[in-house]
């Protein structure tokens, strides 16, 4: 995601990217002269103490999340945390306190959000063209991590946190659902399996989706606690039903996040993995699928677009959307944020921790609305 993040502010105008962090300065530097950044460190210490360094991005490891966003809070920087925001929700409300405190500006890169179809959804359902929200329902499916062989640091709970499925892709979809339909869910029930108890681990780190070129004699066998595939029940709002499922065992689906709003007067449904298209359902009239087209969609939705229709945008372009929003409201600091910010990240948070405890006990779980 470094590299992700480094193209995408590249596309923001007014942002300098100073400096990167990386485990080895090697690798650093390396990613660094193909963007023509000259410094790059071992240790990300070091760039806190740069007075010259308004804001920092963290796009490691979950589990490193929570320590890094607290000393650059405390160090007074502006953060932009990699979604999930924590391994907890103890830690993700420290970082709620510490950057309201400091009145800093932070962001959890829910980015998903910002395809322009989805903001399209986003303001019908906010215009009323949905009517009350009925349902909502959907998936998070990829196929990366279907064999025993498949490795990623995601899989050990002690790098990725104790969820791994709903915790890295079915977060994005939870927090999409709750995004579009402007309701919180309110209690679910969670069915998360494991089909992998072992799995071959590479004694060698490997980076995402990696795995896939490895020889066995440079893996050993390791037990997996972390879930492949979780199905969820849950209750939005005051009347709403849902249901989803997360997985990363499903051969075909590569980021298959598809999710459909049922409302009283007519549905959307949405695909990542097609995501210039809409699809609207009615009952008394043909269905359509609408193209992205800056100029017909709704006006809110089309600031999210800035290329015209039959030009695709995509994952990419997610990216530049919610930095441009995030260093525009750092450069104006009496502007509202319209980015998913830490307490953002603290709600996944608390649904991933209601996820486990019904898991656990084989029951339904009640979330606290922040
Ligand atoms: N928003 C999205 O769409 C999206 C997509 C993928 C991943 N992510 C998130 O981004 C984060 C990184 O995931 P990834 O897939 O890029 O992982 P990755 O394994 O490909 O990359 C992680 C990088 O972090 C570096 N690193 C690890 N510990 C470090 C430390 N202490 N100091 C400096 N660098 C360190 C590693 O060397 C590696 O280069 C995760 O939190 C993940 O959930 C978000």
């Amino acid at each position: 995601m470094g590299r992700v993040h480094l193209e995408a502010l590249r596309r923001v105008e007014f942002v300098d990217v100073a400096a990167i962090a990386g485990r080895e300065l090697g690798a650093a530097k390396r990613l660094g002269a193909g963007f023509g950044i000259e410094t790059a460190v071992d240790d990300y210490h070091e760039l806190l103490e740069d007075v010259t360094i308004d804001s920092v991005h963290i796009c490691t490891p979950n589990a490193t999340h929570y320590q890094m966003a607290k000393d650059a809070l405390l160090a007074g920087k502006h953060v932009l945390c990699e979604k999930p925001l924590s391994v907890s929700v103890a830690e993700a409300q420290e970082l709620v306190r510490l950057a309201r405190e400091r009145a800093l500006r932070n962001c959890v890169c829910h980015n998903l959000r910002y395809y322009p179809m989805v903001q399209q959804m986003r303001r019908m359902r906010e215009d009323g063209d949905l009517g009350e929200v009925l349902v909502v329902q959907g998936t998070y499916s990829q196929d990366w991590l279907l064999y025993a062989t498949d490795w990623n640091w995601r899989i050990d709970a002690k790098a990725g946190g104790a969820l791994r499925a709903m915790g890295d892709i079915g977060s994005h979809w939870f927090d999409m659902a709750e995004h579009l339909t402007g309701l919180r869910v309110q209690s679910l029930c969670a069915d998360l399996q494991t089909f992998h108890s072992t799995r071959k681990r590479p004694k060698q780190s490997v980076e995402t989706f990696g795995g896939k070129l490895l020889s066995a004699a440079a893996v050993e066998d390791t037990q997996v606690h972390t879930e492949d595939f979780g199905a969820v029940l849950f209750r939005m709002g005051e009347s709403a039903r849902g249901a989803m499922t997360a997985s990363q065992v499903s051969a075909g689906r590569k980021n298959h996040l598809s999710i459909e709003v049922y409302g009283t007067k007519s549905s959307v449904r949405w695909d990542q993995e097609r995501p210039d298209e809409l699809w609207i359902g009615q009952r008394n009239s043909p269905n359509q699928v609408i193209v992205k087209d800056p100029s017909l969609l709704k006006k809110a939705a089309a600031t999210y677009a800035d290329l015209p229709g039959g030009h695709s945008e995509g994952y990419d372009d997610t990216f530049k959307q919610i930095f441009r929003r995030f260093y525009t409201s750092i450069a104006e600091l009496e502007s509202a944020p319209e980015y998913p910010q830490m307490l953002d990240g603290l709600r996944q948070m608390r649904i991933m921790e209601a996820e486990l405890e019904s898991h656990r006990k084989r029951s339904w779980a009640e979330l606290a609305d922040e």
